[in-house]
């Protein structure tokens, strides 16, 4: 798929945006804080519903916008997916509520029609590559439980919903787990929860274990060529409701072991986290929450055997993630027949000469790249001239002639 036409409106430095794209590589070029990374930024908004650098959406308001008692962000794209064109938009609307204060409200719009964010996840593709990224390698498992929802969610249609009402039967649970440690509850409806959980919550792991499987393929493929064949990179999910054996339990094998979760029934996930939580119940009263499920799981990635979070040199990590993010774009590709829009911000200036030619060859399979630089000569000639340039400059994106 590609975007046609992207319109934005105090999506932060950005006060209006109405442009054209063309269905191949855009080159975003500025100095240092014009707007470059805010434009990829608003792209995936309109893919995933939420911004990649930051949890508070109220901070991609335009700052001076949200200074009036009512500010509006609007952000509209018009892309083509297969032989249709489809219109997404997004409203964050600051408004005032009590007596001082403001509430925002996100409202998402399918051609024209008012819906759940969940609801229209995976009509608009992108993947999305910052340098802050890194922090799916290093940072804490919420990372990369995010990276892994936010794939899934734009791939698997199902996904988003089951993650919200997953999410929703967890509260309610964690709700009930505390009144009953503090004896006000009804033990009977903790039945009901965790029953809900276990449903839920079943779908989610079987939909990880594919999905994480899946990736590894192309990720360890791509890892393996662009270190030249020096390194093999695996993924390992770690579900923290586990329904195999943990391999520490499992005499003789090492850690590192690759477990094959791929025969798992769906019945047999459920029967088996029910039971566990059986097992948990009266310390998870004590405890006042749900101490197994998806809501804890964990990913990990390992070279040649060693967890690169812990042993990764700056550029294993680097390749790792490269590797993970192209891996991702195959993955959306394979899964839903479209190719996602592809957006990398300041990707060459961390490469070698070798991964930059590398990396330029694996995008150009897709429909639509775009790449923000300081750097033009970053760039072959070759590439620069197929390519389409935009300035970026104070907010203002201008098309190159
Ligand atoms: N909510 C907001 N309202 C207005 N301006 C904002 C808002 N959030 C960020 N900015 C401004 O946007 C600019 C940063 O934009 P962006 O990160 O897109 O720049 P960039 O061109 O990618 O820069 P760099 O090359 O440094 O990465 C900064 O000047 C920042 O102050
Ligand atoms: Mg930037």
């Amino acid at each position: 798929m590609y975007l046609k036409h992207l319109s934005l409106t105090n999506f932060r430095s950005l006060t209006r945006l109405d442009i054209e794209l063309p269905r191949r590589v855009v080159l975003l070029v500025g100095s240092n804080a014009q707007g470059k990374t805010s434009v990829l930024e608003a792209i995936y908004f309109l893919a995933a519903f939420t911004s990649l650098q930051t949890h508070v959406d109220r901070q991609i308001v335009n700052f001076h916008e949200a200074k009036n008692p009512l500010a509006v962000t609007r952000l509209t794209a018009d892309y083509q997916r297969g032989k249709i064109k489809q219109r997404i938009e997004a409203r964050l609307i600051l408004e005032p509520s009590g007596v001082n204060g403001q509430r925002l409200r996100k409202e998402i719009l399918q051609n024209g029609v008012k819906k759940q964010a969940s609801d229209v996840m995976g009509n608009f593709n992108a993947v999305i590559f910052v340098p802050q990224m890194s922090q799916i390698i290093e940072g804490e498992p919420d990372e990369r439980r995010r990276y892994l929802n936010l794939a899934l969610a734009q791939t698997v249609p199902t996904y988003a919903r089951l993650l919200s009402d997953y999410h929703q039967a967890l509260t309610q649970r964690n709700a009930l787990l505390k009144a009953l440690y503090e004896r006000s509850g009804d033990a009977n409806q903790l039945q009901v929860w965790d029953e809900a959980l276990v449903r839920l919550g079943a779908q989610i792991i079987l939909h990880r274990i594919q999905a994480v499987q899946e990736i590894e393929r192309f990720a360890s493929r791509i890892h393996h060529e662009l270190t030249r064949g020096t390194e093999v990179l695996r993924l390992a999910y770690e579900p923290s409701y586990d329904p195999l054996p943990k391999p520490e339990m499992q005499l003789g094998l090492k850690l590192d072991t690759p477990i094959d979760r791929s025969g798992l029934k769906l019945g047999e996930i459920q029967d088996g986290f029910l039971s566990r939580l059986k097992s948990l119940r009266s310390e998870e009263i004590s405890r006042g929450v749900t101490t197994i499920g998806p809501h804890r799981d964990d990913l990990r990635f390992i070279i040649n055997r060693a967890d690169v979070s812990d042993y990764g040199s700056r550029g294993q990590m680097r390749t790792t993630l490269l590797a993970l993010k192209l891996a991702e774009v195959e993955w959306m590709q394979e899964r839903t027949g479209e190719w996602p829009v592809i957006l990398l911000d300041e990707v060459m200036a961390e490469l070698d000469i070798n991964r930059r030619a590398d990396l330029l060859k694996y995008v150009g399979k897709s429909e639509q790249v775009l790449f923000t630089t300081t750097d033009l000569s970053l760039f072959t000639p070759e590439f620069v001239e197929q390519a389409e340039i935009w300035d970026v400059s104070g907010g203002v994106v201008t098309p190159r002639k």
